[in-house]
């Protein structure tokens, strides 16, 4: 929790932990129509959607949800001209309680939809992050979930480390090779617990 939110992430990656090709793009071999339709109906149930300037999660109902964008480009909460529910925010200038009340959000859930570095700085809070993984597909080298990602260490491996632990998988899309695996944080298991945000 960062007060009286609750931190959930939200991310579909490749077998190879990847959730963008080397230029930052999504590649069609980890979109899906199972995930998305999870995903929005998550969304739907956030109070604020977090991300960065890079991401978007899209939909019919994008526009009417409360988000806000972490950029360097301002000192601390700005409006963002291009979207009435959005403001821009950097984390170093105000906390999230505070941008958030910029919008009239007091509590509930904060969806935390990425990209890489929006993803790592909240791992020492997620209350609960959604991984889904596309196992047919591999992104070489690609821009991994969380900046700790390599050949030697997964994804459910850095959600270890920072003290989560997974749910029953869930298959989304069992021809296609999608499941969807809910980890919870469990109270004292985090190796790293510092609070980033
Ligand atoms: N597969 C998935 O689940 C998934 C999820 C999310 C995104 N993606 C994909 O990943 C790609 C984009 O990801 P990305 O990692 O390049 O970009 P991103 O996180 O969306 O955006 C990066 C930008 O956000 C701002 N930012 C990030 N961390 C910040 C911090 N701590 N403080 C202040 N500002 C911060 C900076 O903006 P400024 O430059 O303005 O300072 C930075 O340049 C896209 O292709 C997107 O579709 C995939």
């Amino acid at each position: 929790m960062v007060g009286p939110f609750r931190i959930e992430g939200y991310a579909i990656v490749s077998a190879d932990g990847m959730i963008a090709d080397s230029a930052g793009v999504m590649p069609q071999t980890i979109r899906n129509d199972a995930d998305q339709k999870f995903l929005q109906t998550e969304l739907d149930n956030a109070a604020v959607l977090v991300h960065g300037r890079h991401s978007y999660e899209g939909g019919s109902r994008a526009p009417q949800r409360k988000r806000l964008i972490l950029t360097r480009e301002i000192a601390a909460i700005a409006p963002d001209p291009s979207q009435p529910h959005a403001l821009l925010w950097n984390p170093a200038g105000a906390t999230l309680e505070q941008a958030a009340a910029r919008l009239g959000v007091d509590d509930g859930i904060a969806a935390i939809i990425g990209g890489t570095p929006v993803f790592a700085l909240f791992l020492p809070l997620y209350d609960a992050f959604h991984l889904t993984q596309a196992a047919q597909a591999s992104i070489p080298g690609g821009r991994p979930v969380f900046p700790q990602v390599s050949p030697g260490m997964t994804p459910a491996d850095v959600l270890i480390r920072y003290g989560l632990r997974p749910g029953r998988q869930r298959a989304l899309d069992p021809a296609a090779g999608v499941t969807l695996t809910t980890w919870q944080r469990i109270p004292d298991a985090a190796e790293a617990t510092a609070s980033a945000v």
